[in-house]
């Protein structure tokens, strides 16, 4: 199944709570929350408090992208805030291993990124334990980028990896995707796909209804 994952980093913070509900009354079955420690990416988002606030008002999913450095310190710290998933970059630990396992323990879905300089063969000794992969489509830390055209590729690889293992795991893409180039990663073999400015820039809902339906047409 083909899932939206609106991410709240485009949101007009004042009406936060306003615009998530517009999403998930519009039928995006996620909700992409973009935590950035200004080390890993350069920008600086918001943390565990945003998230727990949150999760007090909403069922929606939380699939929570942590572009930190170090993620096996606070990996599940956010699952206890509330995220249902917990996404994190493989460039960003030496310890992989001890990071996916701190975020299933602690109760949540795992996910595994790599930036658009990140051979996609690296996530693949990973896969049997990961529940996602998130190929980046931009450069991490900032929103409102354009699509780069040569991570269509990795999405490829990716998706027939998980095909030949016979595996369960998603492809999440992540940057740059607007109502027209949506079809491309998922024809690529992404079936979750985050959009932020093509979400929360203009009308919500005519924007949520409008990806959604070239995502079932795709
Ligand atoms: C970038 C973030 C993205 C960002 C996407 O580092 O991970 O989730 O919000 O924004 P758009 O959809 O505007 O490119
Ligand atoms: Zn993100």
């Amino acid at each position: 199944m083909n899932i939206l994952s609106p991410s709240i980093l485009a949101a007009d913070f004042w009406q936060l709570g306003r615009q998530i509900e517009q999403v998930q009354c519009s039928g995006a079955q996620y909700l992409h929350i973009d935590v950035m420690d200004g080390i890993f990416v350069p920008s600086i988002s918001f943390g565990m408090p945003v998230i727990t606030s949150l999760r007090k008002r909403t069922d929606i999913f939380f699939d929570v992208h942590i572009m930190i450095q170090q993620p096996e310190r606070y990996a599940a710290q956010f699952v206890a805030c509330g995220a249902d998933m917990v996404t994190f970059h493989l460039e960003a630990t030496e310890h992989v291993q001890e990071t996916i396992e701190a975020i299933r323990q602690a109760g949540a879905r795992v996910g595994i990124s790599i930036k658009p300089d990140t051979p996609v063969e690296a996530v693949f000794p990973w896969l049997e334990q990961v529940d996602m992969v998130l190929v980046m489509t931009v450069q991490p830390g900032f929103g409102g980028q354009k699509y780069m055209d040569c991570c269509t590729e990795k999405i490829r690889r990716v998706r027939s990896a998980v095909m030949e293992r016979k595996l369960q795991v998603d492809v999440e893409i992540d940057g740059g995707v607007t109502v027209d180039n949506i079809g491309i990663p998922l024809a690529a073999g992404a079936n979750v796909i985050v959009a932020g400015s093509a979400v929360f820039h203009g009308d919500i809902q005519d924007n949520v209804h409008k990806l959604m339906a070239q995502m079932t047409s795709s």
